[in-house]
Formats: structure tokens, sequence, C-alpha cells
């Protein structure tokens, strides 16, 4: 009896240790599981198992939120999208349109190349003023809530009816001949630029500045009547649609030089380029990749936009043309 009891007492505790690791290891197991469980339902385990790499999930994880992160996932993988996201300028809702600009299939043989070569800022750009969309067509009404921020391109319609309220007329002393106006606040801007250009030994004069719909038509058709449509777009905009019917635009030149094709080599206008900001004033029809598709008109190194002082600065700062800053930071 005695050896019984013995062996009793010393097989329990074994049997409740044994039980207890055994449950130990289960539970150990277990929450392992639970914790893969867990993982899988993370973004970074369905994007690394859509064929992304984790580079390309932290910049996603980093850059957007659930709902774009959930969007992307009901995408097939596309190695076009990390390469857009990376951009400055990325806007999730014009996705669809940077992807339209790049061919992502192996389809086309010959042109398919993969992510090499291709302009991403530049494409977010074009994608993001809407020119990839035909000019004039289906444009949006341009938000006068801006006062002098407000934007009209081939996108954005002033409307033929528009007419600012507060033109005044320019001095005989900084025109050329002919009635000129520009409104108030821009004008008080003007002469501060214009005397502080004087004192840098430069005397400006504005060639045009606000024009009505009516005489912005007759800019339109004589560039028509002299090449065609296509050229007269390239350099005019049709009526409804230019920034000189805002009465915030003005057309300068010199006393120095005022011949459109050397005006870009004048000191007048280097001295524009690094000063007009400081008053309000930004070039707005910049050269090179910035004409065609961005700003849809040739570079003028004579046409001045007003926006006021503070969102010049910025525009300038960016180093970006007002319509990429306008879609980017201003766009409801
Ligand atoms: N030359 C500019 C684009 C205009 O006509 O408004
Ligand atoms: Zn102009």
């Amino acid at each position: 009896m005695e050896t019984k009891k013995v062996y009793k007492l010393k097989t329990w505790p074994k049997v409740v240790l044994v039980i207890l690791i055994i449950l130990g290891i289960g539970l150990y197991y277990a929450n392992e599981r639970y914790k893969e469980y867990l993982y899988t339902l993370t973004y970074e385990y369905k994007f690394l198992g859509a064929g992304y790499k984790q580079e390309d999930y932290d910049l996603f994880a980093e850059k957007l939120t659930d709902n774009e992160l959930d969007t992307i996932l009901n995408y097939e993988y596309n190695e076009f999208i990390p390469e857009f996201v990376k951009q400055k300028y990325f806007m999730f809702k014009n996705l669809d349109g940077y992807l339209s600009q790049v061919i992502t299939q192996e389809d086309d043989f010959f042109k398919y190349h993969g992510t090499e070569g291709y302009d991403y800022p530049h494409i977010v750009a074009k994608v993001n003023v809407g020119s990839i969309n035909d000019p004039y067509e289906n444009a949006k009404k341009t938000d006068f809530s801006y006062e002098y921020g407000i934007l009209a391109n081939k996108y954005y319609e002033l409307g033929v009816d528009y007419a600012p309220d507060d033109l005044v007329d320019i001095d005989i002393k900084y025109r050329y001949d002919g009635r000129k106006q520009i409104r108030r606040e821009a004008y008080d801007a003007f002469l501060r630029m214009w005397d502080a250009a004087y004192a840098n030994g430069i005397y400006l004069v504005v060639d045009s500045a606000y024009r009505s719909a009516a005489e912005q038509q007759e800019v339109y058709k004589y560039y028509e009547d002299y090449k065609g449509l296509s050229f007269a777009d390239s350099i005019a905009a049709r009526p409804g649609f230019s920034e000189h019917q805002t009465g915030l635009a003005i057309d300068l030149y010199s006393k120095e030089c005022a011949v459109a094709d050397k005006f870009k080599d004048s000191k007048s206008y280097k001295w524009l380029v690094e000063n007009s900001y400081k008053y309000g004033f930004i070039l707005r029809y910049p050269d090179g990749d910035k004409e065609k598709e961005i700003t849809g008109y040739k570079y003028e190194s004579w046409h001045y936009r007003y926006l006021g002082i503070e969102l010049a600065k910025k525009v300038h700062d960016e180093g970006i043309t007002f319509d990429e800053y306008y879609a980017y930071y201003m766009e409801s």
C-alpha cells in the first residue's frame, strides 16, 4: 500500500508538468499561427502577395490612404504605379490618366520597354493640368473666388461675358499707343515693379493688357487667317479663355528691346524673370517642355501674369507653371 502511495505522489506532478509543457507548446504555436493569420490581413502582406516589392509597399504606406491602398489592390499588379506615386505632384485621382500615358502590356512588342525611358514628372504635370484631354472641349468654369489667383487656360473658361469691374487706364508713360487697361491692384503692383526696373536702368513698356472677348477674337482671327487654326492655337487663346480677359495679364517690352523674338535675350527680360515675382507677377508661358503639353502655348518671354505677391512667390519658388500649381494646390 505504502509503495503504491509513493508511486502516486511521484507521478502526478510529472503528469501535470507534461500536460503543462504540452499546453505551453500548443499555446505557443497557436499564438504563432494567430500572428501569421493577423499578418495576412495587413496591407503589407497583400501588396507583397500582389507582386509589389517591399520598397513599393513602404512608399504606398507613406503616401496613400487606406481607401487608395484598397483601390490599388483591386488593380492587377502594375509596375508603373510606384513610379507615379513617387512623383512630387502625384494626385491619386489622376492615376488612371498617368497609366494611360505608358505602355503597360507586352502585347506591343516594339513599344513595350518596361518602366525605363519615361519622363514621369512631365506625364504627371500633363495629366494634372488636363492636357491629355482635347483643349476647349468640356472646359471647366473658372473659379472666381480666387480673385487674383483665377485660372484661365484651355481647360478653364472665363466665359465671353466676363469682364473685371475694377479696370484702370495705364498711363501713357508706361505704354505704347492706344488705350490699355489693367485691374487696379495689378496696376499698383506694376507701378512698383516699373520703378524698381527703372532704378536698374530698365524702361518697361506695356504692349497689351486687358482684352475683352471680342478683342481676343480679333487677335485669334488674325493668326488664324495668317497661318491656320493650329498655328493660332499655339500662340493665342480663343475668346473666353485668355488671361488678357482677366485684366491681370500684361505683355511687356522695354525701350531697350521691343522685338518679340529678341526680348528673351535682353537685360530687361533677365531682370523680369529674376524680380517680377517680388511684385506679384510671374512669367506665364515658359519655354521647353512646358510649351506644347503644359501651358499649351509657345514660349512668351513678354507675357506676365499678376497673381498677388504671396501666390506669385509660391509659384515662383515651386518652379512650375501656374497651371501645374493650380492643379495640385488650388483645384477643388
Ligand atoms: N497669347 C496669349 C496666350 C493669349 O492670347 O492670351
Ligand atoms: Zn500676353
